[in-house]
């Protein structure tokens, strides 16, 4: 049996077809993740970044290629085992926190937690990212910061192996943006989990075990952090 690392992606393409037009967004994207890895991916817009992020999270599916995450070869998937996939292994943070207007910050981490067999609880959740006074309100009652925080809760509360977060900082000002970077890194730290984040910001790498540099649709380089250091070290 051929020995897998954690995440892997080998020659993965993705191409949209427009009538007579084929667009390659992924070329032969390759890389791999280790179990427990806090991973930064950094390209400009329209690099690709997303398009990886979401076909690892088994929202978006490859052209060609293989990708293998967590014991499986996703690709290989059917949409039942893929559904499956994205809902016990997957957390998801998105840019515009995509909470449910309707429900309070608790009831959107229960309803995250819900679905999945061995979630963790949704108050205990609410109080690590440190929201538990908030825990009634409703997102139009809390900051851009608050509702990110509050997302980030939804996402581990489903106890998923792999975090993956798209410009989880990207609607927020500087002090908010660092608020959650760490704690991302506690959450790296502390539960073990293996985080991908995207930015375009270059200054937040330092902070990554590893860099992931995307460029029209390729890998343009892999870096290693061997002394990564904390968010509070980082520069502005
Ligand atoms: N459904 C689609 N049909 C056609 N092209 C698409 C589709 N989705 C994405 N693309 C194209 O794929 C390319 C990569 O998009 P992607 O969203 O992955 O970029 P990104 O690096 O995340 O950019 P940003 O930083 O702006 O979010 C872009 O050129 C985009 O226009
Ligand atoms: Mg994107």
């Amino acid at each position: 049996m051929v020995m897998r690392k954690f995440i892997e992606f080998s020659q993965v393409n993705k191409s949209y077809q427009s009538g007579e037009i084929k667009t390659r967004v992924l070329k032969d994207v390759s890389f791999s993740v280790d179990e427990g890895e806090f991973v930064v991916l950094l390209g400009k817009s329209g690099s690709g970044k997303s398009t990886i992020l979401n076909i690892l999270g088994g929202m978006d599916r490859a052209s060609g290629g293989t990708v293998f995450a967590a014991g499986k070869d996703i690709t290989a998937c059917d949409d039942k085992a893929i559904a499956a996939y994205r809902r016990d292994k997957i957390g998801f943070v998105f840019q515009s926190y995509n909470l449910i207007s309707g429900l309070t910050a608790l009831e959107n981490v229960e309803l995250g937690a819900e679905v999945c067999k061995n979630h963790l609880n949704p108050a205990k959740m609410l109080a690590s990212v440190g929201l538990s006074k908030k825990k009634n309100s409703f997102p139009t009652q809390m900051s851009g910061g608050e509702q990110q925080r509050a997302a980030i809760a939804r996402a581990l509360a489903k106890n998923p192996l792999i975090l993956l977060c798209d410009e989880p900082t990207g609607a927020l000002d500087d002090a908010n943006g660092k608020m959650i970077l760490e704690l991302l890194e506690k959450v790296n730290a502390s539960m073990r989990k293996t985080i991908l984040i995207i930015t375009h910001n270059a200054s937040i790498a330092p902070m990554a075990d590893k860099v992931i540099r995307v460029a029209d649709g390729r890998i343009e380089g892999v870096m290693f952090n061997e002394n990564k250091i904390s968010v509070k070290e980082l520069g502005d």
